[in-house]
């Protein structure tokens, strides 16, 4: 029997989010979209890679909006997340009819939602929007919490606002489609969830890996629900980052420096905040997380077989990274601010001094993976 679709609330502070999540979860919303539909003009911000995957899903719910969809196209991936790419939706917004009650749904990964959220939270100072996230990654993190942007040249995010989603629809169904690439990466941040806030997960995601690599819906789901559940409960104290949420960041500091190495093409955004989830674990094993710990997340996030670190390329040295590092936004005199599990299910932020990165950077390179070793580490009481 399938697990049931399990229903989210997230308070925040302009209302409430209601989260459809698990399979079955486009049948258990359909009311709720209905409701939000009735006699309005709606838009789809969608890509035509899913639109060919899952088009049929749209078909069934444009009669529930006034005039049916107006879907429009975006290029796919991180590179349509541009002004320019959300000038020309706010002109075609226009175009159609779009107007303060008018609807829009962001249908797809999470740069479609970051993208959508964004271009719905500024057209005429505000207007609802509903995610439906088809990619893991979108529906254990990126739908949920209202972080809306777009990238600039020199920063990932670096233009966005926080506006809420009025639901997310996070049916398990379309994961099946997913290449194992894209579940990879969203298993690493569920990964990146378990370790500081749910070691229940972290057990389920242990025991299931196999199928969850295969995309079998009936495990993905649940997995997709606890992250979910977990990541709302720290939005909900910490609507917007000032404290608790930056544990989200978990592997993101060396993760952002890594994707950007590879100019957003080498590397995921999974596959590098793996890398940065394991470098996070050797600062933290210098402070005292125990090692039976480190070794439970190192092991888990071997078992995804994650392609090697490119590290001919000149823009993975230690200089390059290092610098890339210190044009990160959160970076401050005293060095920046670094997630570290103090132990599995508990997390805390700790500035770092740049000289101690820059020392352990280069022993992190040659060997991302080792880092078991004690003698590698001066340990230090928390
Ligand atoms: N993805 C991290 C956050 O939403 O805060």
């Amino acid at each position: 029997m399938s697990p049931p679709v399990r229903r989210l609330e997230l308070q925040h502070p302009r209302g409430t989010t209601p989260i459809g999540i698990g399979a079955g979860a486009f049948d258990a919303m359909q009311s709720d979209l209905a409701n939000w539909l009735l006699e309005k003009r709606a838009f789809v911000i969608t890509s035509a890679r899913i639109l060919a995957l899952h088009g049929d899903v749209l078909a069934r719910w444009a009669p529930l909006a006034s005039g049916g969809f107006e879907v429009l196209e975006i290029p796919d991936g991180e590179s349509a997340k541009t002004l320019a790419v959300a000038g020309d939706l706010w002109n075609r917004l226009l175009a159609g009819g779009g107007k303060r009650d008018s609807r829009i749904l962001a249908f797809g990964g999470g740069s479609v939602g970051d993208l959508a959220g964004f271009v719905a939270g500024a057209f005429l100072r505000g207007v609802e929007f509903a995610q439906v996230p088809t990619t893991l990654l979108a529906q254990v993190d990126a739908a949920i919490g209202g972080k809306t942007g777009v990238d600039l040249p020199l920063g990932k995010n670096t233009v966005g606002l926080f506006h809420h989603p009025r639901f997310v629809i996070a049916d398990a169904s379309v994961l099946a489609t997913l290449p194992r690439a894209e579940l990879r990466e969203g298993l690493v941040e569920a990964i990146k969830m378990a370790a500081l806030l749910d070691v229940e997960l972290l057990s389920r995601i242990e025991r299931d890996l196999p199928k969850l690599l295969d995309g079998d819906p009936e495990a993905l789901g649940p997995v997709a629900a606890a992250a979910a559940a977990a990541k709302v409960a720290v939005v909900e104290r910490d609507p917007e980052e000032a404290g608790e949420r930056r544990l989200l960041n978990f592997g993101h500091t060396l993760g952002h420096a890594l994707e950007a190495a590879g100019g957003y093409g080498t590397l995921r955004h999974g596959e590098a905040v793996a890398y940065g989830l394991l470098f996070a674990l050797r600062l933290a094993r210098g402070r005292g997380l125990a090692i039976e710990e480190s070794e439970r997340i190192r092991a888990l996030l071997a078992r995804l077989d994650l392609p090697p670190l490119p590290l001919n390329d000149v823009a993975f040295r230690p200089e390059a990274l290092l610098a890339l590092l210190a044009r990160d936004k959160k970076a401050t005199e005293e060095g920046l601010a670094w997630v570290l599990a103090e132990r599995l299910g508990r997390g805390r932020i700790e500035r770092i001094p740049s000289a101690e990165i820059a020392a352990e950077l280069p022993r992190f390179l040659a060997a991302p993976w080792d880092f078991a070793s004690p003698l590698q580490f001066r340990p230090r009481a928390l």
